[in-house]
């Protein structure tokens, strides 16, 4: 294993799950960013990040679509195939697309799509309640599973635009009772996207497993941005929870560090970060 590693160059082995366990534990903050391509792979991989996604936000950022519904199975393998082949120790995470898991079935073969094609080691998905057979059928073949709550973009149009989510009591309380069945279903992380502190907080005290967070506040276990975000490139108005991580930087390399070091230090995201 060790000799392994050395082998291809690293000082500390692969992320993988039980290691994000152990971080959650240990109240050590998980560092995460999106990537779509070679260069930011290689570079997110350098800077220690330890979870990547390759989140259907491409739809946006990459293909300049204003939403995430446009995105296929076959863009995500795509971009998933050019990033794991640029990672050797960042866990790596990829979405499961607008429409691309209606049934279990349907689920499943496109789980398959992004873990073998793409080299996935996760798939994730929006939704609670409707979404409970899905994780199950992917669980029970061994697929990890995260679960993704609170803003869902891929429902952008049902919802009526980005908006922050969960900010009265009873939609609180069914958060968390959606996420602990996600959790019991089968699920492996919960992502928390636009979600005052507070739910942030009392989800991630409810759950064993990681949950990783995305303008979701400081109480949970991990962050995650976008990563032209961090680097001051982002189409349109700047959400609040983002912020540049290039302006105090000499390179780009150095803005991820920094990012890295920021969250594993609690100093991001600050109260200006957060919602309430
Ligand atoms: O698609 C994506 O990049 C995401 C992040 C916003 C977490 O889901």
């Amino acid at each position: 294993m060790y000799k392994q590693l050395e082998e291809r160059g690293m000082k500390s082995p692969p992320i993988n799950i039980s290691m994000l366990n152990k971080m959650k534990e240990a109240q050590e903050p998980i560092a995460c960013l999106t990537a779509y391509d070679a260069s930011f792979a290689k570079l997110v991989d350098t800077a220690e990040i330890d979870l990547v996604l390759v989140g259907d936000s491409l739809g946006m950022v990459i293909q300049g679509h204003d939403t995430t519904v446009p995105v296929t199975v076959d863009d995500v393998v795509y971009h998933t195939k050019i990033v794991s082949a640029q990672l050797k120790r960042s866990f790596l995470v990829a979405d499961l697309p607008f429409m691309s898991y209606s049934s279990p079935e349907q689920a499943l073969d496109n789980a398959v799509r992004l873990m073998q094609e793409g080299g996935a080691m996760m798939v994730k998905l929006e939704g609670g309640y409707n979404q409970l057979s899905v994780v199950e059928c992917l669980a029970k073949h061994d697929i990890p599973v995260c679960a993704h709550l609170g803003l869902k973009p891929q429902s952008v149009h049902k919802i009526g635009g980005f908006k922050v989510q969960g900010r009265d009591k009873d939609k609180v309380s069914k958060m968390v009772e959606e996420a602990t069945t996600l959790q019991d279903a089968g699920a492996d992380i919960v992502l928390l996207e636009c979600i005052p502190n507070e739910a942030g907080k009392l989800i991630t005290q409810s759950l064993s497993v990681p949950v990783i967070g995305i303008g979701a506040g400081p109480f949970v276990d991990g962050q995650i941005l976008v990563i032209y975000d961090i680097l001051g490139i982002t189409l349109g108005p700047t959400p609040k929870f983002v912020r540049n991580f290039l302006s105090d930087s000499d390179s780009i390399l150095s803005a991820l560090k920094n990012y890295r070091d920021s969250v594993k230090k609690g100093l991001y995201p600050s109260s200006e970060n957060c919602f309430s």
